[in-house]
């Protein structure tokens, strides 16, 4: 299959290039665009078999159930219910956005392999032009997960997901550089209170100045196996291994030293101004204590560093503030939770 790429950046002749990903969408086929977090894979939500395409093309495992997508906040309605106040006014002030509230679902509407092995529905409206241009022009909600290969780092550009998906999926819509970087935050709202099952693009202090306190399976977490069932498999990785470390120059330094006497080259992601001057590769994401920016730049770091013959990656910390949440769960899971040890 020959997988096009359209650029719909310059809102020029968008109306066309939506018609083209809508004949695909309608006739059952798969189409890449973006979203304000990260590229989606979208299908249609209510047709199993082009769902089932997204698997495929994807690698994913089965039983991870899919984000549907919709272009105005009254679809919710048309697929889940027990909808709570509490859930309405997250919608008021967090849709569009990167927030995805799971719901008690409404049985037989949504195709059954976008909520595989639950009884709920995850649901959100993007904020990005043509997320929403491609989801009004369709006026059908889309099963959509990111538009990675399973277990890579989700993709922030076209150019990432045509490198993961080219001869596998017929389109991708370029709409550039994606805004957030990280993926929406997954909300629980089955739960009393709800549940943060992802942290992600809209921040657990955000959400809690809305409903008050909410729990967070990622911060606190237990024996019991995740309800997100996509958090238990490999995620965000890059091919060499993958370690997390402090903020702390002379550790890092060190640490440099140490791997570089083991005859290994050294990938580092840190902050603009750690400057190490040693790493054989350094990847700057962002001014320290900017958690945003370092979202918006942590996925193409970590893709960059496919491009280099590191042996192994270092990954400098950040705080926990804010996105920081989302930056170091991402990072966690990339490492497989190694912490680098002098
Ligand atoms: O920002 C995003 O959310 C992006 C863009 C494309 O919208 N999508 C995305 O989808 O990240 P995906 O499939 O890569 O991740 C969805 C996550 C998975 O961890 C999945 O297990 C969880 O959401 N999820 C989806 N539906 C769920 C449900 N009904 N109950 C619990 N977790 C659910
Ligand atoms: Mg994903």
């Amino acid at each position: 299959m020959e997988t096009k790429v359209v650029s719909v950046d310059n809102f020029m002749d968008n109306e066309r290039n939506y018609k083209q990903a809508v004949d695909i969408l309608k006739s059952g086929g798969v189409v890449a665009f973006p979203t304000e977090t990260v590229y989606g894979l979208g299908a249609l939500a209510t047709d199993e078999l082009a769902v089932q395409k997204i698997f495929e093309a994807k690698g994913r495992p089965s039983d991870n159930p899919l984000i549907v997508h919709i272009g105005n906040k009254e679809q919710v309605f048309n697929y889940a219910t027990d909808i709570s106040a509490d859930a309405e006014k997250l919608m008021d002030m967090f849709w569009p956005g990167p927030l995805t509230l799971v719901f008690h679902k409404i049985p037989g509407v949504i195709a059954p392999n976008v909520t595989p092995g639950v009884e709920t529905v995850g649901v959100r409206m993007p904020d990005h032009p043509v997320a929403l241009g491609l989801l009004r022009a369709l006026g059908e909600p889309l099963a959509a997960p990111s538009a990675n290969r399973s277990g890579k780092p989700s993709p922030t550009e076209a150019a990432h997901v045509h490198k993961d998906l080219d001869g596998l999926i017929p389109l991708i819509l370029d709409g550039g550089q994606t805004g957030v970087g990280v993926e929406s935050t997954v909300l629980d709202m089955t739960t009393i209170p709800p549940t943060i099952l992802r942290p992600g693009g809209t921040t657990q202090e955000m959400i809690e100045s809305i409903v008050g306190p909410v729990n967070s399976e990622t911060k606190s977490p237990g024996e019991q196996a995740p309800r997100s069932p996509g958090m238990k498999y490999l995620h965000y990785a890059p091919e060499a291994p993958l370690y997390v470390i402090n903020y702390d120059v002379d550790k890092i330094y060190a640490a440099i030293d140490k791997l570089h006497a083991e005859g290994k080259k050294v990938a580092l992601i840190g902050p603009d101004e750690l400057g190490v001057s040693g790493a054989d590769w350094y990847f700057a994401i962002g001014v320290a204590g900017n958690n945003e920016a370092m979202a918006t730049n942590l996925y193409g770091a970590l893709r960059k560093c496919d491009l280099t013959e590191a042996d192994l990656i270092l990954a400098v910390e950040t705080d926990l503030a804010g996105v920081g949440a989302a930056v170091m769960n991402r990072l966690m899971k990339a490492a497989e939770g190694k912490h680098f040890m002098n």
